[in-house]
């Protein structure tokens, strides 16, 4: 009854958010509306009948979503992907929208402004949106004073990224970035884990520690940080499959629990591109980056033989979406552009769906179902 209850809910949110929300947030600038959405979850994040509500729209729990990972527990798999709280201000609302981790940022050394706007347009006969925001956020010390002491109900990653200036191109200077960022994390013990993200498509000078030796500076960097909690780094989803295993073989001398894959992509000639005029810079979300990532959830996978953590990420809509990515080998699947298109309530709807979806198979658990493809 329970279970119908919830479809039946999620099933008017997501037609009042569909014909009604969208068609009014889509006529105005994406950066307008994505700033909006931040002061609202703020908001409703900052009093207790605030996340009440929330939760009585959009919260779902089921015994066969929860598991351990690298020893931190997750309510359901679902997380919300980097880069939507980029200054770490929903922290307080995010569980109650039925979230089982977030990751906030990605966070850099030093402040940044991003890059000059517009930077954010949305795709909309691809299901995807061109972001070219260039890693604007508070910088570190900002970040790290606001969670300070906060309790969070969920698992919160802290993404990390080199500030987006002159000035860090150098590899050195880039790594010094790095450090000062991951450093002020640990230092004050914020963050259940943290992901190394190497693939911004957006930012100054490239992304240049997806070469192996930069890599490999990068890490020994970072391995030289002490710190007990599980670190993930998050590549691009244009990565070649020989790159990658170079990358692989970097990250298999260093303390790294696992991937997210992936990130943006940049590539133009993808077929999944149904919009006819795209603008030249920025990375691609969503729909254009959905096969992409499956396919290097499960090279990974295949390759590491299950020996690294995979969160999945690009492209998940549905709960077959995430249910493929992890039957594909990630333990855990984040999302940003599916929530946009599809209205918040789609992280219940998907979290229900998997049940729904390992019952048919006969699963019991999440860890049961990961990787079910290649065993
Ligand atoms: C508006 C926006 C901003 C993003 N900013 C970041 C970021 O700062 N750091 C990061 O690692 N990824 C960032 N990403 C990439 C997402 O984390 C994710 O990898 C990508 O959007 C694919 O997932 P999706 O299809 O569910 O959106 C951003 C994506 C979007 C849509």
């Amino acid at each position: 009854m329970i279970e119908y209850c919830i479809r039946f809910r999620n099933s008017i949110t997501h037609f009042l958010y569909t014909r009604i929300l969208k068609q009014y947030f889509f006529l105005f600038d994406p950066e307008h509306i994505h700033e909006s959405m931040i002061r609202l979850g703020k908001f409703l994040g900052s009093f207790s009948l605030g996340r009440g509500v929330t939760c009585i729209f959009f919260s779902y729990a089921h015994s066969f979503l929860e598991q351990d990972v690298c020893g931190i527990h997750f309510k359901n798999p679902i997380g919300l992907a980097a880069g939507f709280d980029k200054n770490a201000e929903l922290t307080s609302i995010l569980p109650s929208m039925g979230f089982g981790f977030a990751e906030v940022g990605s966070v850099t050394g030093e402040p940044c402004e991003g890059n000059p706007k517009p930077r954010l347009w949305r795709l909309k006969k691809s299901k995807s949106l061109l972001v070219y925001y260039g890693l604007k956020n508070d910088g570190c010390e900002v970040i790290a004073g606001r969670l300070k002491n906060k309790k969070c109900t969920i698992p919160i990653g802290i993404s990390i990224a080199k500030t987006n200036c002159a000035a860090t191109v150098e590899t050195e200077t880039g790594i010094a970035d790095y450090k000062k960022a991951y450093e002020t994390f640990v230092r004050e013990n914020i963050g259940d884990y943290y992901t190394i993200n190497i693939s911004c498509p957006n930012a100054y000078g490239g992304e240049p520690f997806t070469d192996a030796e930069k890599l490999e500076g990068l890490l020994a960097a970072i391995d030289g940080v002490q710190n007990s909690k599980p670190i993930f780094l998050k590549i691009s989803p244009d990565l070649s499959r020989e790159h990658l295993d170079a990358l692989i073989a970097v990250v298999d001398r260093h303390h790294i629990a696992g991937f997210i894959c992936t990130n943006l992509t940049k590539k133009r000639d993808n077929k999944k591109i149904l919009d006819t005029s795209v603008p030249d810079v920025g990375g691609m979300s969503g729909l254009v980056v959905r096969d992409l990532s499956d396919e290097m959830i499960s090279y990974l996978y295949k390759k590491t033989r299950g020996r690294y953590v995979i969160i999945g990420c690009g492209g998940v809509f549905t709960a077959e979406d995430a249910y493929r990515k992890i039957r594909n080998g990630a333990s855990l699947v984040q999302m940003i552009t599916g929530m946009i298109f599809e209205g918040p309530q789609v992280i219940s709807a998907i979290n229900q769906g998997l049940v729904r979806l390992m019952k048919k198979d006969g699963f019991h658990r999440i860890s049961d179902a990961v990787g079910a493809n290649y065993r």
